[in-house]
């Protein structure tokens, strides 16, 4: 059976995709960026979140467009997983990779994010003085080698996971619709994944000084 706008899965779907690319996807370029700016030093890092932490109606924001989209893009995507399909069996190899790997990083990533805000927000939540010098506390964490490969990890699926979504996406909402639409697409999206997945790795390497 086709999937039209009545069919519930279909719209929950296109919300799914939607959540996935501009509140998620925006983030965390903004993310990469503003964890870039660790190169600039540590005045320049504690300045630059303390003017983000300062921000009118920062909480309002923060569940609106991070936790929210999160829980429920996150949601949805593990029930998208516990159902499984039988379309992969149509793609061709690579295609089948992607769709596998894009199920494994989704699923790595909440394992990635239950560490990553256990260090970050849910220890500065214990310890106030911890975001009083973010940057010289990140230093201290990523000086630990298993600290460091687990964030190296965590970025690059995360990337991976956005710039194959950006991919998966256009050809869901109906933007690449033939092979070679979805081919010129695909190198975008390789470029931007490799972009963007440079300035986190640039921004985790402004801790290590
Ligand atoms: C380059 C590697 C990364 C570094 C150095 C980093 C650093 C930080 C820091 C210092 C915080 C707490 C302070 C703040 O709010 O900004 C934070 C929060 C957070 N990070 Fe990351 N992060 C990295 C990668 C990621 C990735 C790949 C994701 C997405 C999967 C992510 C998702 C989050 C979320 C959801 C929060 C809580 C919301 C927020 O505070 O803005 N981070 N991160
Ligand atoms: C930084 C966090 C995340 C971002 C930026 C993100 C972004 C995206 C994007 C843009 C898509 C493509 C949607 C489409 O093909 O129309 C996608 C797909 C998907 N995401 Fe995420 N996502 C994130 C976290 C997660 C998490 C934590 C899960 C949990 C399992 C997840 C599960 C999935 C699944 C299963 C798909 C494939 C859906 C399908 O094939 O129809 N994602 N994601």
């Amino acid at each position: 059976m086709r999937a039209s706008i009545h069919d519930n899965h279909f719209l929950l779907r296109r919300l799914h995709s939607a959540l996935g690319l501009l509140p998620l996807g925006g983030f965390l370029i903004f993310h990469l960026w503003e964890n870039s700016q660790s190169r600039f030093g540590p005045e320049h890092y504690n300045a630059q979140v303390a003017a983000i932490q300062d921000i009118n109606y920062l909480l309002i924001i923060e569940v609106l467009v991070i936790a929210l989209p999160l829980l429920l893009h996150a949601g949805y995507g593990l029930v998208i997983i516990g159902s499984g399909s039988a379309e992969p069996l149509r793609y061709s190899y690579a295609r089948n990779w992607l769709y596998w790997l894009q199920r494994i990083s989704g699923i790595a990533i909440i394992a990635f994010l239950a560490l990553h805000l256990g260090l970050t927000r849910i220890a500065a939540l214990l310890d106030p003085q911890i975001n009083a010098d973010l940057f010289r506390y990140m230093q201290q964490s990523l000086s630990q080698p298993v600290t460091l490969i687990l964030y190296l990890f965590g970025l690059w699926l995360s990337v991976f996971h956005f710039a194959n979504g950006l991919a998966t996406a256009a050809i869901s909402w109906g933007l690449t619709t033939d092979a070679a639409a979805q081919r010129r697409f695909g190198w975008f999206c390789i470029g931007s994944g490799l972009v963007l997945g440079a300035l986190g790795t640039h921004g985790l390497i402004g801790f290590l000084k």
